[in-house]
């Protein structure tokens, strides 16, 4: 510890913190001083599209030459690891500094609940404080290094998780807020805003996902959990529209199999629209 840590440790343990708490805000403070951007992907509703969003934008920053970290804070239903195709990961034990995260290709690595598991379908029963206590080490104790993005990925609705990130990240750049367009799930995005809000963290922009359907047989659109609903939410709230991603069944496969779609499907409309939308997130930064 230099001078100023022990200062501020002498400080803070006068103030009541104790040492190791102390201890893990300094990691905290180190760890995310060495990342440069970092956004959190919500919702009101699950199943709306938060960890495909999530992974593929992760996925589309390192194809494209910049170093990425995915956090998913969804203690209670992990997703990332199997969408990255790495459901058998495991993090190897070590002291708190120290422990590596799990490396997905050189750029881009990911921190999940489910590394920790002993067995993929094991639930986790865990009120808010042990949550807020396995974020926090997941912020603490990991070596993410030097990254260009954070990206949090979060389970759905206004709870225990999204809190825990927007008190841990004081720094977070704002929140993607991913809907579906038919009005029952917009009205869960509305709420997600006004979480927003409260919390004071920004929004970086909303995605409709699932927005329509080009049926494979006859080309014909079919609006299956309707379009538009999203975007014209959008703008009644006040925030930017990122945009529209269709249903394509492929990306379930993608998903299921642990193939980011970007990567596997380049030329799908959806992954256009990902893509277009990654755009709008990065706005005109490039990898160094
Ligand atoms: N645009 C889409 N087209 C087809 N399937 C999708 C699309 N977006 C997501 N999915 C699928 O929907 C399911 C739920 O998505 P997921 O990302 O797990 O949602 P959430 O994280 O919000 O619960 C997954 O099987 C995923 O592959
Ligand atoms: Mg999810």
């Amino acid at each position: 510890m230099d001078q100023k840590q022990q200062n501020d440790f002498d400080l803070h343990r006068r103030g009541g913190e104790d040492p190791e708490q102390h201890l893990q805000r300094l990691r905290i403070g180190e760890n995310l001083s060495r990342i440069k951007r970092k956004f959190m992907v919500i919702s009101g509703k699950g199943g709306v599209g938060k960890t495909t969003v999530a992974v593929n934008l992760a996925a589309a920053l390192a194809a494209d030459g910049f170093t990425v970290g995915l956090l998913d804070a969804d203690i209670h239903g992990p997703n990332t690891a199997l969408m990255l195709g790495r459901e058998e990961g495991r993090i190897e034990p070590g002291r708190p500094g120290e422990i590596k995260p799990i490396e997905i290709g050189p750029r881009l690595k990911v921190l999940s609940m489910a590394f920790l598991l002993g067995d993929p379908g094991q639930a986790v029963i865990w009120r808010g404080p042990l949550k807020m206590g396995v974020i926090k080490q997941f912020l603490s104790d990991f070596q993410w290094g030097d990254l260009d993005f954070l990206v949090v990925d979060l389970p759905p609705g206004t709870g225990d998780e999204p809190l825990s990130v927007a008190q841990l990240i004081p720094d977070l750049e704002g929140a993607i807020i991913v809907t579906t367009p038919q009005k029952v799930a917009l009205l869960d995005g509305r709420k997600c805003v006004d979480f927003t809000r409260q919390i004071k963290v920004g929004v970086v922009g909303l995605v409709e996902n699932m927005s329509g359907f080009s049926c494979p047989h006859c080309g014909k659109e079919i609006e299956i959990f309707k379009s538009g609903g999203g975007e014209a939410a959008a703008k009644e709230l006040g925030i930017p529209f990122l945009g529209r991603i269709p249903l394509d069944p492929r990306m379930v496969i993608s998903g299921d199999e642990g193939h980011p779609f970007v990567d596997g499907h380049p030329e799908a409309e959806a992954a256009r629209a990902l893509r277009e939308i990654i755009r709008k997130i990065v706005g005109e930064d490039k990898p160094v």
